[in-house]
Formats: structure tokens, C-alpha cells, sequence
């Protein structure tokens, strides 16, 4: 059974229809590029996922379970992780109260988990969230969200405004969780090289609805396909 089957969503924002006919499933354990250029709808999918944007027809299924009547809090309880592109971290609380604020009942001592992911956390433990680096920030806001303990992880643009050494950091984090917790990941990036090596599989977005889905390694082969569909700035 698919972790994830979204079945001819159709969603956007009151009478703004932006997503038309989206249908993807994720296997548990999965990971899922998805790209496209600026404005064609990625963060609203990962919003519609979440109970956070309008949908107008069709349907999200997790394990098997219809979605449409529950809220963005019990979806996050049910095992979906969202890490928004505005990285809303408590700016006023520190790095270890942001981590405690994630950890939805568990023991304190799970932070631990999120130091052991990012040690660069627990260096900052008793810094302010707005007192972070960029960098930093991001990782608190996945760290948080991985405390929950999610099935599926949806990261919006997690590279987004980060030096090189800080994307390759981040994303040897996120293969290193991804193999060892076995956790299923959306990721929405434009950074798109990056994207396609840690995903298996992609899928290109176009005027809110799906133009093309390849798996990584072949696609990656193809830059005339990866410029038409996403720019060539899209690829460094
Ligand atoms: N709250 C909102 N109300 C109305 N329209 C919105 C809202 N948020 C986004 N939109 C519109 O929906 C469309 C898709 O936006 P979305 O943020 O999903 O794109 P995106 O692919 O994530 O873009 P980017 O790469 O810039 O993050 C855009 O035309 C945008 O203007
Ligand atoms: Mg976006």
C-alpha cells in the first residue's frame, strides 16, 4: 500500500485555483523530488497535503486513511512532518525550548535525536532561535519537525538562500535520515541537482499541474529536458 496516494487534487486559496489534477503516490521509505520553476504551485501542494490550502475536488489518502476532514495539527499527529519554506522557528525561545516545543509528548531527553542529527544544534542549544544563522535556522526547523517522528517529511525549499557548504551539509543529513529511519521525503527544491541526487524519483510541476515524472538518474542525464522545464539557473 502507497504511504501516500493524492488522487485528482485539484486545491488553491478561496476562488485562486492553483493546483489542477494532481495525482502521485510515495511508497513508504520513498523519496520525492519535486520541481519546477517559481510560482507554479510546489509549496501549495505540500499546503494542500497539510490541510493548509483549499481543496475543491479530489482526494489524499496516508496509510490508507481519507484526509479531507482532518486538520493540519492531526495530520502532523497521523505522521506527516512539514517544514514550510519560511522556517517558522520560535525566534524568542532557544534552539533546545524550539526542539522541546516538537517533541509532541515524547520524553525531554528525545532532543537528543536532533543534536545527534545536527551537532551544530546542541553547540547552540541555549542561543535564541533569531540569534541562528540561516543555516542553522533550517536545520532547527527540520530537527523540530523530525521530533515528531513523521512517516513522511515534506521540506519546502529547505536549501533555499544557504551557502554551498551548508546545502551539502544539510543534504548529507537528510540521506543519512532517510536511510536510517527509513523516512519517506517530498522534497520541493530548486536547487535541482541536489534534489536529483537524493531523490529517487521526480516530478516536474507546470501551471499547477504535473508535465513530467522520471526517475532521478536518468533525468539527471537530460539537461535540455531539465532546462526547458525548470531553467538553467535551476541546476547549479
Ligand atoms: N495565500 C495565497 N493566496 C492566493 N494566491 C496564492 C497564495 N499563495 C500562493 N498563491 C499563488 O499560487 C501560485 C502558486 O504559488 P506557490 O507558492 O505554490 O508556488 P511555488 O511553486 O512554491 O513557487 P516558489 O518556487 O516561488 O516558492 C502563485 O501564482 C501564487 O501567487
Ligand atoms: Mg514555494
Amino acid at each position: 500500500m502507497a504511504l501516500l496516494q493524492v488522487t485528482d487534487l485539484h486545491a488553491g486559496y478561496g476562488p485562486v485555483q492553483v493546483l489542477h489534477g494532481i495525482g502521485l503516490s510515495v511508497a513508504p521509505g520513498e523519496r520525492l523530488a519535486l520541481i519546477g520553476r517559481n510560482g507554479v504551485g510546489k509549496t501549495t501542494l505540500l499546503k494542500a497535503l497539510m490541510g493548509l490550502a483549499d481543496v475543491s475536488r479530489g482526494t489524499v489518502h496516508f496509510e490508507g486513511r481519507a484526509l479531507a476532514q482532518a486538520g493540519p495539527g492531526e495530520r502532523a499527529l497521523a505522521g506527516l512532518g512539514y517544514v514550510p519554506q519560511t522556517r517558522d522557528i520560535f525566534p524568542s525561545l532557544t534552539v533546545e525550548e524550539n526542539l522541546i516545543a516538537g517533541l509532541k509528548g515524547r520524553p525531554v531527553r528525545c532532543v537528543q535525536e536532533a543534536y545527534d542529527l545536527f551537532p551544530r544544534l546542541a553547540e547552540r542549544r541555549r542561543n535564541g532561535g533569531s540569534q541562528l544563522s540561516g543555516g542553522e535556522q533550517q536545520m532547527l526547523s527540520v530537527a523540530r519537525t523530525l521530533l515528531g517522528q513523521p512517516r513522511l517529511l515534506l521540506l519546502d525549499e529547505p536549501l533555499e538562500g544557504l551557502a554551498p557548504i551548508i546545502c551539502q551539509e544539510l543534504m548529507a543529513a537528510f540521506t543519512r535520515l532517510a536511510q536510517e529511519t527509513g523516512v519517506a521525503v517530498v522534497l520541493v527544491e530548486q536547487k535541482v541537482e541536489a534534489a536529483l541526487r537524493f531523490a529517487q524519483q521526480a516530478i516536474v510541476l507546470e501551471h499547477g499541474a504535473i508535465v513530467h515524472r522520471e526517475a532521478c538518474h536518468s533525468l539527471s542525464a537530460r539537461p535540455e529536458l531539465l532546462e526547458r522545464y525548470v531553467g538553467v539557473a535551476g541546476t547549479h
